[in-house]
């Protein structure tokens, strides 16, 4: 017979890299199962990035099937999941026919830089060309970043999708939206919404009033009869139409940075997390007012945690390239077999010998938002070898964060004490101490690094109707911490960085 642990709640974390279903006992927190799969990034042409939605929600029954089929091998009983979160990469697009429930061109990937003139073109019509023109409805500068654009792309070259519009047929949605309407019946009536943190990275949104925003959407000509409907981050959504799980609510929705800070617990003012994933987002929670930066950060919704629930909000520090530098590493240079052995030789040098890494693939974000900017590698001598790059590019997570970080201390007034970190390059001892020494205070890490998909399932949880979590941080046991404290002193860092920063001012500019 099998063993009955009292409520579960299962989360669905669809990355960039890679899609999981994990399932938590909603008492602990304790993560009890999981399943994972790769998920293929197509490079079409230079500085495009696509993946075929088809196969992302593919990849979603695989991880939800399999990992039930691992809790009835545990004796864990399915019936008890409660509820399930849905956590995904955020801005990324899909465009598809609601008559035949097939995507109409691949999802364009949050990373892709095609809408490079698109920005350009709405640029001139903006008075004084200003990127941020937005910056107080959205919080966003215009940027190849956002879904507008890569929405608007899509409108102008691919015909498929024009004439879906012109007869009724087309819905947008970044994957939140395209997984929920799938998984709650798709053409046989899916409930096509998507929730307040990811609608806050499209830029059509208004984070004061939450809704939509008609100029916006005028502004980049955008019919506003595909957007999907905008909902809390924790309220019943829909039930799962097929599977094991077919009858589970689906009540918990929120970007995987959002989620992170949920499942970090930075539910008060001024608390922040880092997440190192394909990118490396910095959150720090502002609680329900919008604080707007002036150091090159964002302003975003950190959640919202029930239709009757007030928004909470966040500055967002969003650095493109972290783990990504890893996979580029090991797959366009092939100077490893996996990111594991990538590490190792960074491990085996411990130290660049002068050589500096800017990974600015898809050119630079926060706090610099500069499209033109190119990857450089510099610094290099005879002596430099495989070890010294791949130990740079380590370094370069780092100083990004560090640039993040130096830009929240002067937006927020108080310097953070310690760092809250979590994402799968935080599995790297080497990399978390670096990261300390390069930023010269603690840096904190939970012993389950599955935070994201804890806060998707804490918001399912949560939700009206379902109520297995009280969001009671107190309540969760199972998190414990480890600690990394400064190993160099401030002159040795201080003077690392100061190299950094001239790498980065060689990478601007590139492809202008
Ligand atoms: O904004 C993009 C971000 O949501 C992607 O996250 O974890 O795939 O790097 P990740």
């Amino acid at each position: 017979m099998a063993a009955s642990l009292g409520p579960l709640v299962g989360a669905i974390d669809q990355g960039t890299s890679s899609t999981r279903f994990l399932v938590f006992n909603a008492e602990t927190a304790e993560l009890l199962s999981h399943h994972q799969v790769e998920i293929k990034q197509e490079f079409p042409r230079e500085g495009w990035v696509e993946q075929d939605p088809k196969e992302i929600l593919n990849s979603v029954y695989e991880c939800v099937e399999r990992t039930c089929e691992k809790m009835k091998e545990l004796n864990i009983d399915i019936a008890n999941i409660r509820a399930i979160g849905v956590t995904n990469q955020r801005e990324t697009t899909v465009v598809w026919d609601k008559t035949t429930g097939e995507p109409l061109y691949n999802a364009i990937v949050w990373l892709d830089l095609r809408t490079q003139s698109t920005v350009e073109r709405l640029l001139k019509r903006i008075p004084g060309k200003n990127k941020t023109f937005s910056k107080f409805k959205t919080g966003l500068p215009l940027s190849t970043y956002f879904s507008a654009v890569k929405l608007r792309w899509l409108l102008d070259n691919v015909e498929e999708i024009r004439k879906a519009v012109e007869d009724g047929r087309a819905m947008f949605g970044t994957i939140d939206s395209w997984l929920i309407w799938s998984l709650t019946g798709g053409t046989n009536g899916g409930i096509h919404c998507t929730d307040v943190t990811n609608a806050s990275r499209t830029m059509l949104f208004n984070i004061h009033s939450l809704e939509w925003d008609p100029d916006l959407c005028k502004f980049f000509d955008i019919p506003m009869e595909i957007l999907p409907n905008v909902r809390s981050s924790s309220e019943i959504y829909g039930l799962m139409e097929s599977g094991a799980l077919t009858g589970v609510p689906i009540s918990g929705c929120l970007g995987d940075q959002h989620a992170a800070l949920v499942g970090q617990m930075c539910f008060q003012d001024g608390q922040a997390k880092n997440t190192y994933g394909t990118g490396c987002f910095l959150l720090c929670n502002t609680g329900q007012k919008s604080v707007f930066s002036e150091h090159g950060l964002i302003t975003t919704i950190a959640y919202k945690m029930g239709k009757d629930k007030p928004a909470f909000y966040a500055l967002e520090g969003s650095v493109a390239i972290a783990g990504a530098v890893v996979r580029w590493l090991r797959d366009n240079l092939g100077i490893a077999k996996t990111s594991q052995e990538v590490e190792k030789l960074a491990a085996e040098v411990g130290t660049s010998y002068g050589c500096y890494f800017v990974p600015a693939f898809s050119g630079l974000y926060a706090p610099y938002w500069e499209p033109s900017a190119r990857g450089i590698i510099c610094g290099l001598t005879q002596f430099t070898n495989k070890n010294h790059i791949a130990f740079a590019a380590l370094e370069a997570v780092c100083f990004q964060t560090r640039e993040i970080l130096d830009a929240m201390n002067k937006d927020c007034g108080i310097p953070l004490s310690q760092l809250q970190v979590d994402g799968g390059m935080t599995n790297n001892k080497i990399l978390m101490q670096l990261q300390s020494d390069i930023l010269c205070i603690p840096v904190v890490k939970p012993s389950m690094p599955e935070t994201t998909a804890l806060g998707a399932a804490m918001a399912a949880g949560a939700a009206e109707g379902v109520e297995v979590w009280s969001l009671n941080p107190g309540d969760l046991t199972a998190v414990t911490c480890e600690r990394f404290e400064p190993q160099i002193n401030p002159e040795e860092s201080e003077y690392r960085y100061a190299r950094w920063k001239k790498a980065v001012m060689k990478s601007m500019g590139w492809e202008s």
